[in-house]
């Protein structure tokens, strides 16, 4: 493979969440990918710990895929989607629909897991309204929940550092508790014992804000705040309060969808089916951007039959349903039900959860959590420093060949579900040492 060159200059490239002024002192770039590695300019080879950005989940270069764009590509580069169809958008949602829990059914194409979020949050507000619950305004979101930066997603999710820059956001919004809690649940395998009651929280929002909630939108399993994994319980609770008042529940799935959690969607592990589904990442293995918002048939037709005629729902993107993305999701899909990809993260999850719990013993390391083929690393920050142990840790490990993700002092993994166990020996082994080193 012939090594490709790093890029003269730097500064053009105004890059989204980095620190900019200290990476273009010292790039890391990646050049190529390959199964379940990387190869940075200068041809080393990085394992890759983290899926890309919690997306790659069939692994990267997947030949079904490229083909399927490459094809596509070469018979309609583009065509538009407003009062305008081409057939593979079609194809794609009956194929996603397959998939989908009952009674999902319905699917909206986005580009992003942002677009995902401001969707469903949207629709959900237009819900409401066609079916005369107009006074439904209100969003409620979770303290530590990421659901893209939009407007919306950005306003119901609770990430400080992502919302001080920007001002009032969204009116009518408000949070429930978060359910991470080191006291109680550190160190715990898979799903806590602990917490199922916070999701009661819910009822004092109803007491509050009486029939003005439109919807309640949360990640089954928080990834980008550090990987927080529901209680026992909770999302089932949650789930019954929703349906008890009257409320959408929005499950963002961008990250728990498509294998990630040994099953195609989160909401299959759990058991708890919400109405409205955010996706994103692996629906077409990053190969190109593409998202989606799942509804079921009620949301759709409340909303289509009450409208006038025309337009029902004021709301699209030039690129929803955009061919080539639409040509990669049903490759991703056919490889994942052809590979059985989420039969196969199932099947490693217990000997991952074992391998990451044996780094408790690590110095700087207060909590390991997991769950599917996720996992979180707490450290303990460094006195008056925080982040620092974290990112001395994400450098070494890149230094030593491993691709892992930091929030916070936390050390994020999700590696793509192809991983098979000598990976996850060196995902270890090569935390461990660097864990040491950041001692
Ligand atoms: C749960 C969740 N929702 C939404 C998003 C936003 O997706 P995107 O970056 O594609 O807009 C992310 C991205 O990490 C995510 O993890």
């Amino acid at each position: 493979m012939n090594q490709i060159s790093r890029p003269n200059n730097l500064d053009a490239y105004w890059m989204p969440y980095t620190a900019n002024k200290a990476f273009k002192q010292a790039p890391r770039l990646l050049a190529r990918a390959e199964g379940m590695h990387y190869y940075t300019t200068d041809d080393r080879e990085i394992l890759d710990g983290t899926a890309g950005l919690w997306c790659v989940n069939a692994g990267h270069g997947r030949r079904e895929i490229t083909e399927a764009i490459q094809k596509q590509a070469a018979v309609l580069d583009f065509a538009p989607s407003f009062q305008m169809g081409h057939p593979i958008a079609f194809q794609a949602a009956a194929r996603l629909a397959e998939d989908l829990p009952a009674p999902l059914e319905r699917v909206f194409w986005t580009n992003s897991g942002s677009e995902s979020g401001d969707t469903a949050l949207k629709i959900a507000l237009a819900y409401q309204r066609a079916r005369g619950q107009a006074q439904r305004v209100r969003l409620i979101g979770r303290e530590r929940g990421y659901h893209g930066v939009g407007f919306g997603g950005m306003s119901v999710g609770g990430i400080g550092p992502n919302r001080k820059q920007f001002g009032a956001l969204l009116p009518y919004v408000d949070h429930l508790p978060h359910t991470h809690n080191l006291a109680e649940n550190a160190f715990t395998k898979g799903q806590p014992s602990w917490g199922a009651h916070l999701a009661d929280a819910l009822e004092s929002l109803v007491a509050l804000h009486g029939d003005t909630i439109a919807a309640v939108m949360v990640e089954p399993v928080a990834g980008s705040t550090g990987v927080l994994v529901p209680p026992t319980g909770y999302l089932e609770r949650l789930r019954a309060l929703c349906t008890k008042h009257d409320i959408l529940l929005i499950f963002d799935e961008v990250i728990t969808g498509f294998g990630r959690m040994g099953t195609n969607f989160g909401a299959e592990r759990f058991g708890v089916v919400p109405d409205l589904m955010t996706l994103a990442k692996g629906l077409t293995n990053a190969a190109v951007p593409m998202g989606a918002v799942a509804a079921t048939g009620t949301i759709f037709d409340t909303i289509v039959n009450n409208s006038p005629a025309g337009i029902e729902l004021f709301h699209g993107y030039t690129y929803s349903g955009h061919p080539l993305a639409a040509a990669a999701a049903i490759a991703t899909m056919d490889l994942h039900r052809a590979e059985d990809l989420p039969g196969r993260a199932r099947a490693i999850e217990p000997y991952w959860q074992d391998s990451i719990h044996s780094l408790r013993s690590a110095p700087g390391v207060i909590d390991v959590r997991d769950c599917g083929l996720i996992a979180g690393i707490e450290l303990e920050p460094r006195p008056g420093k925080p982040t620092e142990r974290a990112m001395a840790v994400f450098q070494r490990c890149f230094d030593d060949g491993l691709l892992v993700r930091t929030t916070g002092d936390i050390v994020a993994l999700s590696p793509p579900l192809i991983i098979e166990r000598p990976h996850v020996d060196r995902i270890v082994q090569t935390l461990d040492t660097a864990l040491r080193h950041a001692a």
